[in-house]
């Protein structure tokens, strides 16, 4: 059966270019982001472990460690980081899991025989701190994904985790959220003390509870 969104996330433990790690414990109580790509020395997966590097400071800001994972070996990623560090100008230093037995793969579904047999695709997966994936999402080999869209994700995910709200369409922190439909117009007004905007019984607005 494959995961699904709300599913606890499964454990395993790794060999990764951090060292040796079992993975709930080294997420510990932060939020997780764990992306697959196909192979080391390629180069759209070099673009991407160097965006995620150079967004670093983001990524911590917001509690969320991430993790990396191909079915190379560890000496393989270990030549490659440095390429990654030397053309993308930034310092990887977050774990690339070297799963050659292919285990992390299998857990998580990363390996789509119909595009590959033997590599992982784009996989990427947001894990809470309640270990439970949040957001999962899947892109093909020839395509880079955006990381800004990732924190964004996240953002909403972790806004709509602590308030009774939703966010819309192409949404980014500041902007307005949606009061969610469980929440009536009356409690809203309560709840919400920055205002609620009622453009039709179910559609309701109001500022990022959240930001000054
Ligand atoms: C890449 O990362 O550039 C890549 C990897 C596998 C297939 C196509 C592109």
């Amino acid at each position: 059966m494959s995961l699904r969104l709300g599913d606890t996330a499964p454990n395993f433990k790794a060999v990764t270019t951090e060292g040796e790690i079992d993975f709930h414990e080294y997420l510990g109580n932060s939020w997780g982001v764990l992306f697959s790509h196909p192979a080391d020395y390629t180069p759209v997966c070099t673009t991407e472990l160097g965006k995620t590097a150079l967004l670093k400071q983001e990524f911590e800001k917001r509690g969320v460690k991430v993790l990396a994972v191909s079915v190379d070996p560890l000496d393989k990623h270990l030549g490659w980081r440095n390429d990654i560090n030397e053309t993308q100008h930034c310092t990887v230093d977050f774990p690339i899991i070297a799963d050659e037995s292919k285990e992390v793969a299998n857990l998580y579904g990363m390996i789509h025989p119909n595009a590959s047999e033997t590599f992982t695709v784009r996989s990427l997966f947001i894990i809470g701190p309640d270990k439970k994936v949040k957001l999962m999402i899947t892109y093909p080999a020839s395509t880079g994904r955006n990381f800004y869209e990732v924190l964004r994700v996240i953002d909403s995910l972790q806004l709509t985790a602590n308030y009774s709200v939703a966010t819309p369409a192409d949404w980014k922190s500041g902007e307005d959220v949606i009061v969610v439909p469980a929440v009536s117009t009356e409690d809203a007004i309560k709840k919400f003390p920055k205002g609620v905007k009622v453009v039709k019984p179910y559609l309701r607005y109001t500022p990022q509870p959240n930001k000054d």
